[in-house]
């Protein structure tokens, strides 16, 4: 039933490629001109109407919904906040009918994200699920519903449901961007063409997993680990600090970049791993400096960077490379690497990769 892999996380990193395929099929024309989310029942009218997005999720469907943020806002234009589901539906949202509330859902059925959405129907407001369970509740009750098709996730910590969301959102960000209008054809175009490109690229990142069980297992000896990175890389970094933590219970945590001197520099000491993310090159001399920062209290710097980007070894100590593509889309390919490095360092530390003490798949109580 694991395929050959020695746990289902091993398995569901590998079946990325294949989930990410399955996500985008069908979904984007022939000619790569277009996006074609019929399914989603969302008229044009109904598109033209919304003037803001809230997205609602827990735990990694939530960083995932960071970076919908930015796709959503950077081909739409229109403005987006995420909230934890938790905290999200304690409160009393500023909605109207022309705010979409978007829920992120894996299961469809945590029970905090599940309240939201059912909060925003009782009040009449417009809600649309992105999902990987085609009956579960949320796919019910939401009006418009975008399924990911990761296939079934066994394993707790979640993998290639993360990645499905990440393309199922550039698809509807892309899709509204369409019909408002506010991307260009040919940027659309050469952004699909990017996205069909990234199942192979995304074989070609898993292929570095010998190199990052090493490092992983020599990071495994610390009891913290730093996650850096601005913009996209950051919200990412997020991700790689939850999975590191979940499944190998080494303190995690993960910082802007430029957030560092604001605080948390004072916990950097000698050889302490710090995993930095150098894909978004507007930001690349504004992360280096903050890298140089802590190579100077002596921290150890893993850089996951651009294939070719070879300046980068001269600051930190170790580089793994991912192959390039639009700095928009790295999320996608920036994951594998900090999923297997938390794979390999709960290995490492002898722990139940596949159940992490204390927690549970689906989330159905409060
Ligand atoms: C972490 C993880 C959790 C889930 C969260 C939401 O690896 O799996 O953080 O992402 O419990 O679950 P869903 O997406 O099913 O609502």
């Amino acid at each position: 039933e694991k395929g050959g892999y020695e746990h289902f996380m091993l398995k569901e990193i590998h079946e990325q490629p294949k989930a990410v395929r399955d996500t985008l099929s069908g979904r984007i024309a022939e000619d790569g001109s277009a996006v074609t989310l019929g399914e989603l029942d969302l008229s044009e009218e109904v598109v033209r109407s919304i003037d803001r997005i809230h997205i609602v999720a827990c735990g990694t469907s939530y960083h995932a919904g960071l970076v919908g943020k930015v796709a959503i806002e950077t081909l739409a234009r229109i403005p987006v906040d995420v909230e934890i589901a938790s905290e999200y539906r304690y409160r009393n949202p500023i909605v109207t009918d022309r705010t979409l509330i978007l829920v992120i859902s894996q299961s469809g059925e945590t029970a905090d994200t599940l309240a939201a959405l059912r909060n925003a129907k009782m009040a009449g407001n417009r809600v649309m699920a992105i999902t990987n369970v085609v009956g579960s509740s949320a796919a019910r009750e939401a009006d418009h519903v975008l399924v990911t098709w990761a296939g079934p996730e066994i394993s707790v910590a979640s993998t290639k449901a993360y990645t499905t969301q990440l393309i199922a959102l550039y698809l509807f960000a892309a899709y509204l961007g369409q019909i408002k209008g506010t991307i260009a054809s040919d940027e659309r175009a050469k952004l699909m063409n990017a996205i069909l490109e990234l199942p192979l690229k995304i074989d070609e990142v898993l292929k570095t997993a010998p190199a990052i069980e090493t490092i992983a297992r020599d990071f495994s000896s610390w009891d913290d680990a730093f996650f850096l990175g601005r913009g996209l890389d950051f919200a990412v970094a997020l991700e790689g600090a939850l999975k590191y933590k979940e499944i190998s219970y080494i303190h995690a945590e993960a910082y802007p970049a430029g957030e560092l001197k604001h605080g948390t520099l004072a916990l950097i000491t000698e050889g302490v791993p710090v995993i930095a993310l150098v894909t978004q090159d507007e930001l690349y001399e504004k992360t280096v400096s903050n890298i140089k920062e802590v190579k100077a209290r002596d921290a150890h710097v893993l850089a996951l960077a651009w294939v070719g980007d070879e300046e980068i070894e001269k600051s930190v100590d170790r580089v793994l490379y991912v192959p390039h593509t639009l700095p928009f889309l790295a999320p996608v390919l920036l994951v594998a690497p900090l999923q297997l490095l938390a794979y390999y360092a709960s290995i490492a530390r002898g722990n139940d990769v596949d159940k992490p003490r204390n927690l549970a798949k689906s989330v159905t109580v409060e």
